[in-house]
């Protein structure tokens, strides 16, 4: 996923660059490869783009400075055709006059033909980028159009693929046309100035009035103007929305870094979920999803499909899922789910977890489907996103913006979530009484204090993480709803601190993995509570018995109270108790710290780890 912004307005207190310049930097969370910027200048283009990060395109305008504009683009790239060098760096321009310039986020999958058209027809290549081919459709439909809206939508037709793309003509300064397909474009609304952005965060130091785009639109943007038509020419306006995140939403606030602020927003993350989200009788209502009881009673299998981190939350909401509903519920790799030819019908439901709402893997899996008739629900964290305007309804989970790329608080909103939809079957379909859903809807209220309770209580895991700063291979075990969490824990230390880590089902460990136990070898352990069904507490500290005895270091996640695990455990994170399938928003919580901790102490960049991007719009 790349960052864009476009600009265009008065340059008086600030240049169309400060403001380019100051969206990227908002942006660059989203890849971090190489950025550049294009902006009209005088009769023609000029172009400042480098390799690394925005830092090195800062150095590159210092030594090059750049003339005032009205007009202006800019990207930071994650690279997928063609690696992070200068040269494959956006901008890329068109044309034998060099006068067009354009911004890509997403894929062009039939570039490779129509970059040998074009070759055969002279023109000359300075990238390997896919990018570069819509460069020059643009700027070669420009010269029949004389108008930047007409050459983009001529384009566009000849595109496959998902694609956001920008443009300036220097023979039209004061107008940036965008054109969108499976990727995200949202325009900011200025007084006398307007915005292009790949999210709200592009532009929400400037305004907070927004617009969504469609699927297929190309808008244009003036000073004074915002026009909007779909890709065969007819007009039509895109969505006006107020976005109620302020610009220090998106900043650090003070934290060391984007994950260790999001990580303490947990609290907030769960609580703004469930916000709005019952009566005063405590009866759970989700009219947003706008979709009919009769849909809802019809269903008779869930398919869950998301990636990463997102997956993970579908696996620990589905003990619940099943539990409340009696329906069977299956969570999918979405890029497995896609290619297996899976079961799926009208009667199906599948839903969708995604922070980004961007994810190309996810997006496919659900516009299949969709395909197969699939009634499709997204959980989004990001509105207005691509996979929610591709699903027949979206709960939105309301944990703010998340910039870390490694995924936190919108993890335990997205399983926080997952437990509504559960839950609202549940009451639709009759399988629990509206006594049970309000009695479960006040365990979840009682949750985020929960949480913050933990997080008052990670100094020890802190120390402990700065002490392991060194160790080569960490593993996680869990049981029942311990077991995604397990697997949760181990990403984030994969992720962030670079070290090798792997989740097992603490049963699983005597088919295999207990080969893995040897003297100091560090393992946490999420113990399930006393009072978890079919003494599964018994068998776990059965399990970390096992593991000391071959001299594994413990480290076991344990509720208060729980004195079994004291004589087997070398270190006790003690959590506050709460319902065994709720559990997961609380004990996740020191796997993060403990892994943000550690990738700290080795002075790694825990907000942007290496060779990731927050959202992955390829697939
Ligand atoms: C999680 O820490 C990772 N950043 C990654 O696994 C992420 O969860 C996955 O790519 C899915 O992203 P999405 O939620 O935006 O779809």
């Amino acid at each position: 996923m790349c960052g864009i912004v476009g600009y265009v307005g008065p340059s008086v207190d600030e240049t169309a660059l400060d403001v380019v310049m100051e969206g990227l930097a908002r942006l660059e969370y989203r890849g971090y490869d190489s950025a550049g910027v294009a902006l009209i200048d005088g009769d023609g283009i000029a172009i400042r783009k480098r390799s690394g990060k925005l830092a090195n395109l800062r150095s590159e305008i210092g030594a090059h400075p750049l003339h005032p504009s009205t007009t202006a683009i800019g990207h930071t790239r994650w690279a997928t055709h063609g690696g992070p060098t200068d040269n494959n760096a956006h901008p890329h321009v068109g044309g034998r006059d060099r006068k067009l310039a354009l911004i890509h986020n997403g894929i062009i999958e039939n570039f490779h033909r129509l970059k040998t058209s074009l070759v055969d027809l002279g023109h000359t290549f300075l990238s390997e980028t896919d990018t570069e081919v819509a460069a020059h459709l643009v700027a070669t439909a420009y010269e029949s159009t004389g108008d930047l809206t007409e050459a983009m939508r001529a384009a566009v037709a000849q595109l496959e693929g998902a694609f956001t793309l920008l443009a300036i003509h220097a023979d039209q300064p004061g107008v940036v046309v965008g054109a969108r397909r499976n990727s995200p474009l949202v325009v900011g609304l200025g007084e006398g100035a307007n915005y292009l952005g790949s999210d709200v965060a592009a532009f929400i130091g400037h305004t907070r009035e927004a617009m969504e785009l469609g699927q297929d639109e190309i808008v244009t943007i003036t000073p004074d103007s915002v026009s909007v038509i779909r890709f065969d020419g007819t007009p039509t306006d895109g969505k006006r929305y107020h976005v109620d995140w302020d610009a220090a939403a998106a900043e650090k606030g003070g934290y060391s870094s984007f994950m260790a602020k999001e990580i303490d927003e947990q609290p907030h993350a769960i609580g703004d979920t469930l916000l709005g989200r019952t009566d005063d009788a405590g009866r759970l209502v989700l009219d947003e999803l706008r979709i009919s009881e009769e849909s809802l009673r019809q269903v008779d299998k869930i398919v869950i499909v998301a990636c990463g981190t997102a997956w993970y939350s579908g696996l620990t909401a589905k003990y619940a899922i099943e539990h409340w509903t009696r329906i069977p519920c299956e969570v999918e790799l979405a890029h497995e789910f896609r290619y297996r030819d899976p079961v799926v019908n009208q009667r199906t439901l599948v839903i969708s977890v995604s922070q980004s709402g961007e994810t190309m893997d996810t997006l496919m899996a659900v516009k299949h489907a969709r395909e197969l008739g699939a009634l499709t629900i997204s959980v989004c964290n990001t509105h207005g996103a691509t996979i929610p305007r591709e699903s027949d309804a979206v709960l939105y989970t309301h944990a703010g913006p998340e910039i870390a790329v490694a995924s936190t608080k919108a993890f335990v909103a997205q399983i926080t979530a997952c437990y509504l939809l559960g839950l609202y079957l549940a009451q639709v379909r009759g399988a629990a009484t509206s006594e049970t859903v309000a009695s479960i809807m006040a365990e979840l209220g009682a949750i985020p204090p929960k949480v913050q309770t933990v997080l008052d209580r990670m100094d020890r895991v802190r120390e402990i993480a700065r002490f392991m700063a060194d160790s080569r291979a960490v593993l996680f075990l869990g049981r029942h709803v311990g077991y995604p969490i397990a697997l949760e824990g181990a990403l984030k230390l994969k992720e962030i601190a670079y070290i090798h880590a792997e989740g097992f089902a603490a049963g699983e460990l005597k088919h295999g993995p207990i080969a893995l136990i040897e003297p100091g070898q560090p393992v946490f352990v999420v113990v399930p509570g006393p009072d978890t069904p079919h003494d599964l507490h018994s068998k776990v500290v059965s399990n970390i018995q096992e593991i000391r005895a071959r001299g594994a270091r413990t480290l076991v996640i344990a509720e208060d109270g729980d004195e079994a695990v004291v004589p087997f455990a070398d270190e006790i994170i003690r959590v506050p108790a709460a319902p065994t399938l709720l559990m997961p928003l609380i004990t996740i919580v020191p796997l993060q710290v403990f892994a943000l901790e550690l990738a700290t102490a080795k002075g790694l960049d825990v907000d942007q780890p290496r060779n990731l991007a927050k959202s992955v719009t390829v697939e």
